[in-house]
């Protein structure tokens, strides 16, 4: 690559912006003030903001807390939910106060050079109605929190000190589950000439692809004359694989057309990704050089064949995400993001939907890395409302603007292979939503011809009277599992997706006894029993949609409702405080996995095997009393061994979904000792054995973290799993233990979460009490490297001690 001259370097105390390459992205994540409140004058350059809190962005300040069940109380009929008379719903929106006006400031520098230059600023989220200021004046405003938007500031900038101010304001009754709040992705800086490609102005696809060779299609829009493009496509070891050269434009693209030799197509098995170096010289000056990643894959759906990736059909085993992080709240977190799809990776999982916003940068960059297939969704609602405060207030002058950043700035991702213009908006009713989602998908497919554009239905029925299913790319049915046979006939598509299934409610190690399915059920304790019976009045059981996903070779898959629990809406808990955030997820908020974890795994990972029993066995009180045993497995039989005597061996049968896919000893009479499985393979051969064990009393604490190295970039964390067990090692599954964090050395202790949806303390105080024997700690490192040391004690526990290291 050709080098270019560095101008002049200016470093302050402010963040400094300095230009040695064509085109320079400054993050600006540090230096950032805070204040809650509409300040007047905040937005003028001498005002005087040293009072304020020093704040690094990504930030949402109101994860910090306190939980009151008066923050956005929401007295409302969730006609979704069924609901028809208003009840005071308190936990809705996590009961955290992210409500109200409040304001950022931020001061970076730049050199004279940048006089002349074009400069933009670039958020990629802000929750919510931003209002940007450059030096005293307004630059420009936003509405929807999730949208990616830029600003061209040139004109507004100054040599030196350029002062940027952001009024943030959150109206309360604008959502349905927690928004988080504040400038929660990354804003920066894009310094770059005036002969530069455009923001978002590339598209690469990959229109032929066969053993032998791929053609690469680049298009790229530039501004400036007398341009000349040259693009170079490099494999992920670095290697050069193959460029061209292109001074011919079409109005303002270039279409460059590049072979691949034996090109590594792009799956989630292997994702395997490309880089395309994109230079804009004029004579023979280097004007501007943009670098993305992409990946060589097909994808195809077909009429009763479904989807298939590189020619091979494939069923999405997918998730639907909400985009808080449990502990650290909405402000965007590459590392926790990370860990979530580690753990969904070894569930099986191969699908993440973005409900129902648009996900955020780093997310698709973990999903083309990692290999997960992605569902961009972008709304919640069109013009019709569903609370009172929602989208539809700016639907109508932000839609197309919404969806086309959302587009621009993602489509070169391989993991996406569908858009989603919505999820159950009430316009699924007449004759004007059935146009609504006609113009949505036409700007969809305006913008990326490559895509497929769905929307996740509820009013399934009326969307098969009205037109309004048949006209989607792809028809998306949100549970509904009884009227999907009559969708596939009544649709044209040949297919139907579960764009969003189960729904099924727990809570981790907690178990209700009779054990029976059961609808919107309340127990005193506020929790849902993890036999994984319940569900809402509108939902099932994960068994009922493995049925249709195995006998209908025309469903493409599902999207689970959720992989992780969210903060925010606590059905069946909705109406009663203290619920605050969900009992959806197959992992808890802390992100450790609920048994439902191992019933998808024991379908979705073909890799490994999975043998896993459920309830845990400490059960004093209960002794003869009956206590079903339920084992989640990948083999078809197994037999149950209850303090060595057998309980007769199980085998799964189509007789009802429950005993096709888990096997269920419903007569087992509890008595304290060990539970024992033997799983048999086909040939009735001994395959694989677990056995769990009656806790005695807590006596000690222990740690897993789920890496023990991370960088020092005072960025990284480590997660650490933290449990109690008895004298032998035993885990303790009831302890409830109240326990205490210090950490010292090269590190800092970040959060802690439970999993416990009623719990109301803090996650950043370094206290919290155990919920079912566990908790998961978060330790952050420092920008020095060393050893970290992590402690967590508790009254007549012997603590823990965990060494973790840093390294730069
Ligand atoms: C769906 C909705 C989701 C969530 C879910 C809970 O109807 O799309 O956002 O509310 O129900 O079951």
């Amino acid at each position: 690559m050709k080098k270019i001259p560095s101008f002049l370097l200016v470093f302050i105390a402010s963040t400094a912006i300095a230009f040695s390459q064509a085109r320079v992205v400054k993050v600006l994540d540090t230096h950032w003030k805070f204040q809650k409140g509409n300040v007047e004058d905040a937005f003028k350059t001498n005002f005087n903001d040293s009072k304020w809190e020093s704040v690094s962005v990504p930030h949402d300040w109101a994860i910090y807390g306190p939980f009151d069940k008066k923050n956005d109380m929401q007295t409302v009929a969730i006609s979704q939910n069924g609901e028809n008379t208003p009840t005071v719903k308190t936990g809705r929106t996590g009961a955290l106060p992210h409500m109200g006006t409040a304001w950022y400031r931020n001061t970076f520098t730049l050199p004279k050079e940048a006089k002349g230059k074009k400069v933009l600023l670039l958020f990629e989220g802000a929750m919510s109605e931003p209002q940007v200021y450059l030096n005293g004046k307004k630059v420009g405003e936003w509405a929807y929190g999730y949208s990616y938007f830029y600003f061209d500031v040139s004109q507004f900038i100054q040599e030196g000190d350029n002062t940027l101010a952001v009024k943030l304001s959150n109206k309360e009754f604008a959502s349905r589950w927690y928004p988080g709040a504040g400038l929660y992705r990354k804003v920066s800086v894009i310094i770059k000439n005036n002969e530069s490609i455009d923001q978002w102005g590339q598209f690469i696809t990959t229109p032929f692809i066969s053993n032998a060779v791929a053609k690469v299609n680049i298009k790229t829009k530039a501004s400036g004359e007398n341009t000349r493009l040259v693009t170079t496509i490099f494999d992920a070891e670095g290697h050069k694989v193959s460029a061209e050269e292109s001074s011919l434009r079409l109005g303002k693209e270039f279409d460059q057309n590049i072979k691949v030799e034996n090109p590594k197509l792009w799956s989630p098995e292997t994702p395997y990704l490309y880089k395309a170096v994109a230079q804009l010289y004029v004579g023979n000056e280097l004007k501007d050089e943009l670098t993305t990643r992409f990946g060589i894959r097909e994808i195809k759906y077909e009429a009763n064949k479904g989807f298939s990736l590189n020619g091979k059909v494939t069923k999405f085993k997918g998730v639907c995400l909400h985009h808080d992080l449990g502990p650290l709240g909405a402000a965007v977190n590459k590392v926790a993001l990370r860990r979530q799809l580690t753990i969904l990776k070894d569930m099986g999982c191969n699908a993440i939907r973005s409900s129902h916003n648009m996900p955020s940068f780093e997310q698709l960059e973990l999903a083309d890395e990692m290999g997960f297939l992605f569902l961009a969704e972008s709304f919640d609602e069109w013009v019709l409302p569903k609370v009172e405060n929602g989208y539809h207030r700016f639907f109508d002058e932000y839609a197309e603007k919404d969806i086309v950043n959302l587009v621009q700035a993602t489509r070169n991702h391989p993991s996406i292979v569908m858009w989603s213009s919505g999820n159950e908006v009430p316009d699924q009713w007449g004759e004007a939503g059935v146009k609504r989602a006609k113009w949505l998908q036409e700007i969809f497919h305006r913008e990326d011809p490559t895509r497929p554009v769905t929307v996740g239905m509820d009013q399934v029925k009326a969307t098969m009277e009205s037109g309004f299913g048949a006209l989607l790319d792809i028809p998306g049915l949100n549970y509904r599992v009884h009227l999907y046979d009559e969708a596939f006939k009544k649709f044209p598509q040949g297919f139907i997706l579960g764009s969003e299934t189960a729904s099924t409610v727990s809570s981790r190690g907690i178990y209700k006894f009779p054990v029976v399915q059961e609808k919107m059920k309340q127990y005193p304790d506020l929790q849902s029993s993890s036999y994984d019976l319940e569900a809402c009045s509108w939902s099932n059981v994960p068994d009922e949609d493995f049925v249709l996903q195995d006998d209908k070779p025309w469903v493409i898959g599902e999207f689970v409702w959720t992989g992780f629990d969210y903060l925010g809406e606590p059905t069946p808990y909705d109406e009663i405080w203290p619920s605050r955030s969900s009992y959806f997820g197959i992992n808890d908020l802390a992100g450790l996995p609920k048994d439902r974890y191992y019933l998808y795994r024991s379908r979705w990972n073909t890799k490994a095997t999975t043998l896993h029993i459920l309830p845990h066995w400490n059960w004093e009180g209960r002794e003869g009393q009956i206590t079903p045993v339920f084992v989640y497995t990948s083999y078809n039989s197994a037999e149950l061994f209850i303090n060595g005597k057998s309980m007769g061996v199980q085998t799964k049968n189509k007789n009802t979904p429950q005993n096709r896919y888990r096997l269920m000893w419903m007569d087992v009479k509890y008595e304290p000792g060990t539970v024992k499985v033997v799983a048999y393979d086909d040939n009735g051969k001994v395959a694989e054995e677990k056995e769990i064990r009656t806790a005695g009393k807590p006596y000690q604490i222990v740690l897993d973290a789920d890496r023990k190295t991370i960088t020092a970039d005072g960025e990284d964390i480590s997660f650490v799993t933290v449990s109690v067990v008895d004298k032998n090692g035993v885990p303790c599954p009831t302890a409830t233990n109240q326990l205490k964090f210090k950490v010292s050395g090269a590190g800092t202790y970040r959060a802690a979460c439970n999993g416990d949806a009623t719990s109301l303390e803090l996650f950043h105080k370094d206290t919290m009490k155990l919920f079912s024997g566990k908790l998961v700690v978060l330790v952050k490192s420092k920008t020095t490297a060393g050893d970290i040391k992590l402690e967590v004690t508790a009254d007549g526990l012997k603590s823990g001690k965990l060494t973790l290291t840093s390294t730069k």
